[in-house]
């Protein structure tokens, strides 16, 4: 076909150890591409969806009150915490990886994880080592960073994802002329997606090398998922349960609420659990896909996965994931798709997988500068590598805070503030427009904060603004 003889063309233009990975990475691409042509139509039928059966997804309470046995560190010492990081801070305007933010007292995302499984080691006597799934964007810069950790109780390994070429929406050739990353091809080449976890795992001879060392499961989670911190009971579950029914795969969900109505959820597909996407859903079922009565819970993609049924599924090229179709408009205008897949996709393929319906504290995700205003605040304190709200805010949920678009470059977002406001009272906060607060400020209730265009609003230092709306000139 055509698009072999582009690929074979592209690894031409290299050679060595760059060419040996890129074969190797195009046998996967050749594999999801002929997967893309063939499938026509939805993923799945709307009537063949049936609620999951009562016992397959259980409530967190309930795994939690058997309680823990004597021999935590047995069980530890099973679990290696796997990171994705493939992505980067662009959304909020930073170059480089995303773990590399700092989000909570100079900490970053990596700094905290760090934190979080030193505590662990040290507090059990343990060894669980963390993996992190780099991917061409993050690998230089966070390696460079790794050193900084080498003095902790903490074993770091990292491996590489794949790395795919981008195709002409039209003509569904590579748009890259070239191997190489520099100059134009740089926008040639894309990380596809968190799915790619069990091939380049496998691919990367790591797996192997875990399970020659007992380990049995990874705990997975996004980077950005500060919640996403490793649950003894959890763990202690999946470890005990007998063998010949051991569960392989564990999705952490949780309630949905009517922010959440994009997440993944949980569904019954042909005998089997299923994860439902909203790009699967038909058209006319959209609604009703995002109803909170009808599905009620929502993928947190804090996923706890056996390592030899991951090596088993690998080698018998077993693992089933929907292939998301993302398209994307390049620098010059060329539009373009990139097929991905999504780890939690792969469910389906696993045996005794299970729902857990975890309470959301597990699920705190900083995608926007409105996420880390939170997390930077009094709202939660910091603890060997944990947040916790504080036990001062009366209610357990967080407020609802909405930044406007002068916020959005983490940069510009701390120039904005010169301290961060106390907000363990405030309920909602809307801010738009050439808006900063001096220190101290204190927001409760409902605050909203508009600056108009041309006008400029300084919270003088000291504030408190109770239910309060600010506009222009006008104060209420
Ligand atoms: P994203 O932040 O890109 O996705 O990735 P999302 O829309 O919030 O959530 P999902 O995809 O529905 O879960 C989530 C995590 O996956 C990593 C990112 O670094 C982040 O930690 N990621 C994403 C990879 O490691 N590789 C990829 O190709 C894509």
């Amino acid at each position: 076909s055509s698009m072999h003889a582009e690929l074979e063309k592209l690894l031409d233009t290299s050679t060595g150890a760059e060419r040996e990975v890129s074969k190797k990475d195009f046998e996967g691409f050749k594999n999801i591409f002929h997967r893309f042509l063939q499938v026509k139509g939805p993923s799945v039928e709307w009537i063949k969806i049936q609620r999951p059966p009562e016992d397959s997804i259980q409530p967190y309470d309930k795994i939690a009150a058997r309680g823990l046995p004597d021999n935590v560190a047995d069980s530890l010492n099973k679990l290696v915490v796997v990171k994705l990081n493939g992505g980067l801070g662009t959304s909020m305007g930073c170059k480089g990886p995303k773990s590399l933010i700092s989000v909570r007292n100079e900490n970053t995302f990596l700094d905290l994880t760090v934190q979080q499984i030193e505590h662990l080691n040290k507090t059990y006597n343990t060894d669980v080592p963390l993996v992190l799934m780099n991917s061409f964007n993050t690998d230089e810069d966070t390696k460079k960073i790794l050193q900084k950790y080498t003095h902790h109780r903490v074993k770091i390994h990292t491996f590489n994802q794949s790395r795919y070429p981008r195709i002409n929406k039209e003509s569904l050739l590579p748009v890259s002329t070239n191997l190489s990353m520099t100059g134009q091809n740089s926008e040639g080449w894309y990380p596809p997606g968190h799915g790619d976890i069990y091939a380049s795992f496998h691919n990367s001879g790591l797996l192997d090398q875990l399970i020659a060392q007992g380990k049995e499961y990874i705990f997975v989670s996004n980077i950005d998922n500060l919640g996403a911190t490793v649950d003894l009971h959890i763990l202690h579950h999946l470890v005990s349960q007998p063998n010949g029914k051991r569960c392989e795969f564990v999705m952490e969900v949780t309630d949905k609420t009517r922010a959440d109505v994009k997440g993944g959820t949980l569904i019954q597909y042909e005998g089997k659990l299923r994860l439902l996407e909203i790009a699967q859903v038909p058209k006319a079922h959209v609604d009703e896909f995002k109803s909170v009565s009808k599905f009620k819970i929502f993928n947190t993609n804090n996923l706890w996965i056996s390592l030899a049924a991951i090596k088993r599924l690998q080698e018998q090229k077993a693992i089933d994931m929907e292939i998301i179709v993302n398209p994307k408009t390049l620098d010059g205008g060329q539009n373009v798709v990139q097929l991905e897949t999504a780890v939690g996709a792969a469910i389906k393929s696993f045996d005794n997988a299970l729902g857990i319906n975890v309470p959301r504290s597990r699920f705190l995700p900083v995608k926007t500068t409105s996420d880390l205003l939170l997390v930077m605040s009094n709202l939660y304190s910091l603890d060997a590598g944990s947040l916790t709200m504080s036990p001062k805010r009366e209610f357990p949920t967080t407020p609802h805070v909405k930044l406007g678009s002068s916020f959005t470059k983490v940069q510009e977002y701390l120039t904005r503030f010169e301290s961060i406001p106390d907000m363990l009272e405030l309920d909602h906060l809307t801010v738009s427009g050439d808006v900063t607060f001096g220190k101290n400020v204190s927001l409760k209730g409902t605050v909203i904060i508009i600056a108009n265009h041309g006008d400029r609003i300084d919270i003088p230092a000291g504030s408190m603004l109770e239910n309060k709306i600010v506009s222009g000139n006008l104060r209420i």
